[in-house]
């Protein structure tokens, strides 16, 4: 469907210009205003329903049990904890340290406007740096994952019934993977600002591994679907390569110690480590447009001119996500909803989404705009476009359903977990086996445990829905899809 702008017409500019407005307009779709923080809060409640390992007292999410105790008990070490990653029960590191960069992000950049959400918003920060902080524990050595893939897919069970193989999967010098590594050390350090004032010994327990976490990924380089090509692939393989991790882990390392070395390597290695690539992207695998829009808070409140080639990048990166200005680089589906094309659609709505908000405030707080061509796009805009992928999701939209599980009168309800799909422990105590759980995942029925605040991977490019397990492209939820929602619905709870 990815429609190529050299096919549009001579009078591409103004036709998309109309697209644009209709696009940022009070839109068809507006049903009334949105409960923002009744969403925030779901938001973050979701994180509870992907807790791995033992349950606190204060859980919320009462139809989860402990789960995966013993996880790392092969290879000698606790690994228990973190999160599953999506709707199934494997622990992936790789996108489980970018949830929690995210995570940390939104907390930094906006947990100021989440009221009584900021004290969950931290514990589920917590839920995955105390994880990480266990995977980190033996110097030059990261456990990335805990799960066979293969096994784990192979069945349809509840977490807390796992018979499958739980291998925990490592690197270290001689299987180095710095693209994991790289993205571990930032969100310790982007976590380490969250606990700044509130745990000052977590804080600084946090920065000192993420040092030497990111010492490790920079010293031992590689990707590490070389070594570990048969768990991690085609799951998180990373296709971007590791150079845009070490940059990231560098410049959260930077903004959380402010120590010179840091800002030095992002400088030497701006070119070498290829910052303006693939600008228009931002998820798990390619933090190049992250990186730009992190470095470029510095350029912009006056303090770093040498850095004014990443506020470039950052701009050009604007631009491509603006329909009507340029180019578009990123499609937008008739609904108005950004779309790329290889499943999980929202994770890139709610990254994108959240790089236009936080953007759009390291602007107005500089006074700046974007250039594109020869217009500009002011912070409001770029805050409006947000504002409209979040109302998108809450339910302005073609099928005129929230893709948020909980929120509204009409969300998805066959959602593709196992947890939210299989009975719970509760209800139904006694084990269910590997294939004695594909009753449930066929089933026509709504899933019984509701697990408020999933946001699924969305309507396809026709924005069509089908609320349908197999369909797990449109149907999964993932925890780097929530994360920097979190930050956007802080910000829109706060500022109408
Ligand atoms: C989207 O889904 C609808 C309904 O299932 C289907 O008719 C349509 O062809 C799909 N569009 C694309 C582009 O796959």
């Amino acid at each position: 469907m990815a429609r190529n702008p050299r096919l549009f017409p001579a009078n591409f500019r103004s036709l998309s210009l109309i697209f644009f407005l209709s696009l940022l307009s009070v839109n068809q779709y507006s049903v009334s205003g949105h409960d923002y923080a009744d969403a925030l809060r779901k938001s973050i409640l979701f994180f509870e329903g992907q807790r791995s390992g033992k349950l606190p007292p204060d859980q919320r999410v009462r139809w989860r049990r402990d789960s995966a105790l013993h996880d790392g008990a092969t290879a000698g070490v606790d690994l228990s904890g973190g999160y599953y990653d999506a709707g199934d029960n494997i622990k992936f590191g790789f996108p489980m340290a970018f949830t929690a960069t995210l995570l940390s992000w939104s907390v930094i950049d906006f947990g100021k406007s989440m009221g009584a959400e900021h004290r969950n918003a931290v514990k589920a920060v917590k839920w995955a740096t105390d994880y990480l902080l266990k995977a980190t524990a033996v110097p030059e050595v990261v456990y990335v994952q805990v799960g066979d893939p293969y096994s784990d897919h192979n069945c349809w069970e509840r977490p807390e019934d796992m018979d499958t193989l739980r291998t925990a999967y490592k690197i270290d010098r001689a299987h180095p993977g710095s693209d994991v590594a790289g993205e571990t050390a930032a969100a310790l350090a982007a976590a380490s600002i969250v606990f700044r004032s509130r745990d000052p010994a977590y804080s600084r327990l946090l920065l000192d591994r993420a040092v030497k976490v990111f010492e490790f990924a920079d010293k031992y380089r590689g990707a590490y679907s070389t070594p570990l090509r048969s768990a991690v692939c085609p799951f998180y393989c990373d296709v971007s390569g590791y150079q845009d991790e070490l940059l990231w882990g560098a410049a959260w390392l930077h903004k959380a110690s402010r120590r010179r070395e840091y800002r030095e390597y992002i400088v030497k290695n701006e070119v070498i480590l290829r910052a303006g690539d693939t600008i228009n992207e931002f998820g798990w695998d390619n933090k190049h447009a992250g990186i730009n829009v992190l470095v470029s808070k510095e350029v912009l409140m006056g303090k770093d001119d040498e850095l004014k080639s990443f506020q470039l990048n950052a701009d050009n990166f604007i631009c491509s996500i603006l329909p009507g200005i340029s180019h578009p680089q990123v499609q937008y589906s008739p609904g108005g909803l950004i779309f790329k094309a290889g499943g999980s659609n929202m994770q890139h709505v709610t990254s994108l989404s959240f790089l236009l908000l936080a953007y759009s405030n390291y602007l107005s707080h500089s006074n700046h705009v974007v250039p594109c061509g020869g217009r500009s796009a002011s912070p409001a805009l770029l805050k409006q476009l947000a504002k409209r992928q979040v109302d998108y999701i809450l339910g302005d939209n073609p099928m005129r359903m929230s893709y948020m599980v909980g929120y509204g009168e009409r969300y998805p309800e066959r959602i593709h977990h196992r947890g939210s799909s299989l009975p719970s422990v509760q209800a139904h105590p006694a084990h269910i086996g590997c294939k004695e759980g594909s009753l449930y995942y066929l089933s026509p029925n709504p899933n019984p445990n509701v697990l408020v605040g999933a946001v699924v991977g969305g309507p396809n490019s026709s924005d069509s829905f089908p609320d349908s397990r197999p369909f797990f492209q449109e149907s999964e939820p993932t925890t780097y899809i929530n994360a920097p929602l979190v930050g956007l619905l802080a910000y829109f709870s706060a500022h109408l």
